[in-house]
């Protein structure tokens, strides 16, 4: 295909589609349930409309921005995905070379087709990287982990995933399990020899029998997280900033906004529709936060994803408060179309319908953004 041809990501994903294993497909594109969320995250972009304003001079448009502090052309990062090879080769280290390009961060997924070590092998020197954890049961095994991750100087914070304790029931990944052979990769850190795999771990028993990616990777994942004992023992394994990752309501965003400064940042998430069907899309929460306890904008950084398909969605979070959006299944389904330029095209693409959307707002920098520039009424609840 001539990438070039693609104009947006729904042309990006139909491509993808065709080239994708039917495994694979049924991992990226399922959601549990009946997809509720997954669909109603980015629909309520649509509930929500923008307010231009003209005779405004919109030659410059800066779309670069910070996140803890480290600089970023744009405000749009690839979030943490599990099993990037099952779309391309290129892999997570694909998304990472894309990434450079457009001066992107990426976060990495703990269950990543290649080794952290890996995908940030070729990555320069400016280049932004967080590495995604679910906490195992067999504690050993993180703490392994964060020792490696400790040690590379590209990975600037742990992003701790807390809304999928326990994986959704995803049909279509669960339908797909006997489909083909075995999985074609495995998540990179259970092949490596830093990790044991002979767990003898009452708690994790070996799976008996073919069930769907999603639910295999999860096997170990702990399910007895708090804020109590989780934060002081991550605070043992590491110095690196803590983001937190599925905040679905107000009173969790306080709550993490009282952790600072170890965590600086939270990502509003349901997971892409992947854990609990019918939660709240991640803009909910956002103007919960606006609403209830607006201080925690002030703590700590405030993130967001789900749904995000349009330069327009983007720039609809930032005006909402959130530092900067992440995208999960268009990355994969970019690497699906065309390898790390198949990812490279994503970011283009949404780069510059942000940049489209900011000139006719009449914005010059993503710091101008505010409520100001749209109606939200549609979506905004007493
Ligand atoms: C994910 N997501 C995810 N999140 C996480 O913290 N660790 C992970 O390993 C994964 N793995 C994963 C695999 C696949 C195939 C998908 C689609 C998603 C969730 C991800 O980080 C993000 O929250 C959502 O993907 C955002 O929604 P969109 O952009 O896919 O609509």
């Amino acid at each position: 295909v001539n990438l070039d041809t693609l104009l947006n990501l729904d042309d990006i994903e139909e491509v993808a589609t065709k080239q994708i294993s039917q495994k694979g497909w049924a991992y990226y594109y399922s959601a549990s349930d009946d997809l509720f969320s997954k669909t109603f995250n980015n629909k309520v972009y649509r509930q929500i409309l923008l307010r231009a304003r003209v005779f405004v001079d919109c030659v410059n448009c800066d779309t670069s921005t910070s996140f803890l502090g480290h600089k970023v052309k744009v405000p749009i990062y690839v979030s943490p995905a599990a099993m990037a090879r099952l779309a391309h080769p290129d892999g997570e280290w694909g998304i990472a070379q894309a990434c450079e390009q457009y001066g992107a961060m990426q976060v990495i997924s703990q269950n990543a087709s290649m080794t952290p070590e890996q995908i940030v092998a070729d990555a320069n020197p400016d280049q932004v990287f967080g590495w995604q954890l679910y906490v195992q049961n067999e504690r050993a095994k993180s703490e392994a982990m964060l020792v490696r991750i400790n040690n590379l100087p590209q990975i600037k914070f742990i992003c701790l995933t807390l809304d999928a304790p326990v994986p959704g029931k995803r049909e279509h990944d669960e339908r797909s399990k006997n489909v083909g052979a075995n999985l074609p990769v495995r998540a990179a850190v259970q092949e490596d020899a830093s990790v044991s795999k002979t767990s003898s771990d009452a708690k994790t028993p070996s799976p008996a029998k073919a069930m769907g990616v999603g639910q295999s990777l999860f096997w170990g994942t702990a399910a007895d997280l708090t804020w109590k004992k989780t934060l002081p023992w991550l605070a043992q394994h590491t110095k690196l900033p803590i983001v937190l990752k599925g905040i679905q309501t107000h009173e969790d965003a306080y709550l993490a906004s009282l952790h600072a400064p170890q965590v600086k940042a939270i990502i509003l998430s349901n997971h892409g529709g992947r854990a609990l069907d019918t939660a709240s899309p991640a803009v909910h929460t956002l103007l919960e936060i606006r609403k209830y306890c607006p201080e925690v904008f002030d703590r700590i950084e405030v993130w967001i994803d789900g749904g995000i398909k349009r330069g327009t969605d983007v720039v609809k979070a930032l005006c909402l408060g959130a530092r900067g959006v992440g995208i999960g299944r268009p990355a994969l389904f970019g690497l699906g179309a065309g390898g790390k330029e198949g990812v490279a095209r994503v970011l283009e693409i949404l780069k510059a319908e942000t940049e489209t959307c900011m000139r006719l707002l009449g914005v010059g920098r993503v710091d101008e953004l505010g409520m100001h520039h749209i109606n939200a009424r549609a979506v905004e609840r007493d």
